[in-house]
């Protein structure tokens, strides 16, 4: 046993539908059945002292799927932040929203909501919930570049100053890297989730569905990666 340090675990929550078309329920269930999950995984993330937890949400390709369900998600993030958020500020978690708020795309009592919840909790400290909402990997490395390039404009930046501040022009610099990624429901991909982040990020591919997480299966997640060597190209 290593005893590795957990400070930051990303998650990416899937297996939602599968979950409900197994029950022969509609998809919109399985994503409805997931809210208990996430907050089985916060409570688990504070009794464990993990101090960042990333979830990702809603993906910039998840744009994708049919009107109904793109509806209903956006519904649903809604109405969680409506049902939820004063437990979660209770519980002293602070939410940090990763991804394009300003998109056109999604409804503007959203990206209110994400603006004051992030405002009610930003003085917490028990656990930074970073939620991935309409995030995408390559959409956050676009910007930083993006960014770089017009203080490039006005200001001649080295190869070195481009190299040690890269990681300022994305949205939440403060941001540690992730020690662990978690993906459930037995798909080995990454999705365009965190591609800089996850460099020397411990991989964990589980086959359970993220409605079925519970603090069990999150305890055994604990025991594998505190059995990970992690070298950092040393030996
Ligand atoms: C993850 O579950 C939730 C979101 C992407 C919003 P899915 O909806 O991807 O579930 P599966 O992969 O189709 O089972
Ligand atoms: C990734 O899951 C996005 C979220 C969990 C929000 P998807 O189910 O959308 O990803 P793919 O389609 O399997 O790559
Ligand atoms: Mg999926």
């Amino acid at each position: 046993m290593n005893n590795n340090d957990l400070d930051h675990l990303a998650i990416i929550m899937d297996g939602n539908g599968r979950w409900a078309l197994d029950k022969g329920l509609d998809r919109t269930a399985g994503h409805a059945a997931g809210e208990h999950s996430l907050s089985k995984t916060i409570d688990w993330a504070i009794k464990n002292n993990i101090k960042w937890l990333t979830v990702y949400a809603f993906s910039t390709e998840n744009w994708l799927r049919s009107d109904e369900e793109v509806e209903y998600l956006m519904f649903f993030n809604r109405d969680i932040l409506i049902r939820r958020r004063d437990e979660f500020n209770q519980k002293g978690v602070r939410f940090r929203f990763l991804g394009d708020l300003t998109d056109e795309k999604i409804p503007d009592e959203n990206k209110e909501l994400m603006r004051e919840t992030e405002n009610l909790t930003q003085k917490n400290t028990e656990l930074n919930l970073n939620f991935a909402f309409n995030y995408g990997s390559h959409d956050e490395i676009h910007n930083a570049v993006l960014n770089l390039h017009n203080l490039n404009l006005n200001k001649k930046l080295t190869l070195k100053d481009i190299k040690d501040s890269f990681i300022n022009y994305f949205q939440y610099p403060e941001v540690p890297f992730p020690d662990l990624l978690l993906r459930t429901a037995g798909e080995s991909r990454i999705s365009n989730f965190l591609l800089y982040q996850l460099s020397y990020t411990e991989l964990l591919f589980i086959e359970d569905l993220w409605p079925d997480i519970n603090a069990d299966i999150l305890d055994d997640v604990l025991l594998e990666f505190n059995s990970r060597n992690r070298t950092y190209g040393k030996n």
